[in-house]
């Protein structure tokens, strides 16, 4: 299918789309300028190994190391801005009847677009809590480390002295009950699943657009590369570019703008 007969199909399952569910990954965040996970170039685990920053038994083993890399992701997040894609998604809230925003970005690039109880499955740099006591941590941005050190000792607790960790779900976690739970709700009972910048390898999160298959919801990626996704529609390139044109063939000209 051409990207053209692609966006035609997308146009029409979007101005049909009663609920719709966007599922987004670190693709949507690229064009603001943050690391996607896999790129071969700019990756984020090409070039840090994520079995020695983002477990437990990581943190437990070094915790200045683990504090000190998620400082650093969050600073360089303080640093961006929303872009077209986001700024696009939050704007769909007022064009279609449901609309469910579900990322696996830890940024909060989606809220600073305008997007409204966004579900983070895998947490959010943001929102640290005790590693002891699950306590949230208050931690604003104006904390960030200028410096960015490799080298970071956790703040302590208010209540028990124990060690904060980062607010983000590591491997061998599980993920939020609700927010699981709410993402496979809304992939059942969808009419149309926009996946957007998601290589779809890491599960539980990978389930969404199978659980979508499994319910005949129409699926709509956009992605950079022509990801191996068996069924639905295809817009290969970037979502700062896709999104708004998709937005504006469906429902006219300035509908990407929020
Ligand atoms: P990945 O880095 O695996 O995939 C990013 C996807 O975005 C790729 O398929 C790219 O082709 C695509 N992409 C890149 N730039 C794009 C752009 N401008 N527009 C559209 N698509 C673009 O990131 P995720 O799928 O989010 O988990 O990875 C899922 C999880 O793996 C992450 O949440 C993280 C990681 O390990 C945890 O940390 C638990």
């Amino acid at each position: 299918m051409t990207n053209n007969v692609a966006l035609e199909k997308a146009v029409k399952l979007l101005g049909n789309a009663q609920r719709v569910l966007v599922f987004t990954g670190a693709g949507v965040s690229a064009e603001s300028g943050i690391s996607t996970f896999r790129d071969s170039l700019t990756g984020l685990w090409e070039k840090f190994d994520p079995s020695q920053l983002a477990t437990a038994t990581a943190f437990r083993n070094d915790p200045a190391l683990v504090w000190a890399w998620y400082e650093w992701r969050r600073a360089q997040v303080a640093m961006t801005r929303p872009n077209a894609a986001h700024i696009a998604i939050a704007a769909l809230k007022q064009h279609v009847p449901e609309l469910t925003v579900v990322t696996q970005n830890v940024d909060d690039l989606h809220e600073r677009a305008g997007s409204k109880e966004v579900i983070h499955l895998h947490g959010n740099l943001n929102a640290p809590r005790c590693f002891a006591c699950a306590r949230p941590y208050p931690l604003d941005v104006s904390s960030l480390n200028k410096m960015n050190p490799d080298y970071l000792a956790p703040p302590r607790c208010h209540h028990c002295g124990g060690k904060i960790r980062p607010g983000v779900v590591w491997f061998g976690e599980s993920l939020p009950d609700s927010e699981i739970r709410a993402a496979f709700k809304a992939a059942e009972n969808s009419d149309l699943l926009l996946s957007v910048g998601t290589s779809g390898v890491v599960y539980p999160a990978a389930r969404i657009p199978e659980i979508a298959r499994e319910c005949r919801v129409d699926i709509v990626h956009i992605n950079t590369e022509p990801a191996d996704i068996a069924t639905g529609t295809i817009l290969i390139g970037r979502a700062g570019e896709w999104l708004p044109r998709l937005l504006s063939e469906t429902f006219g000209n300035r509908a990407a703008l929020n």
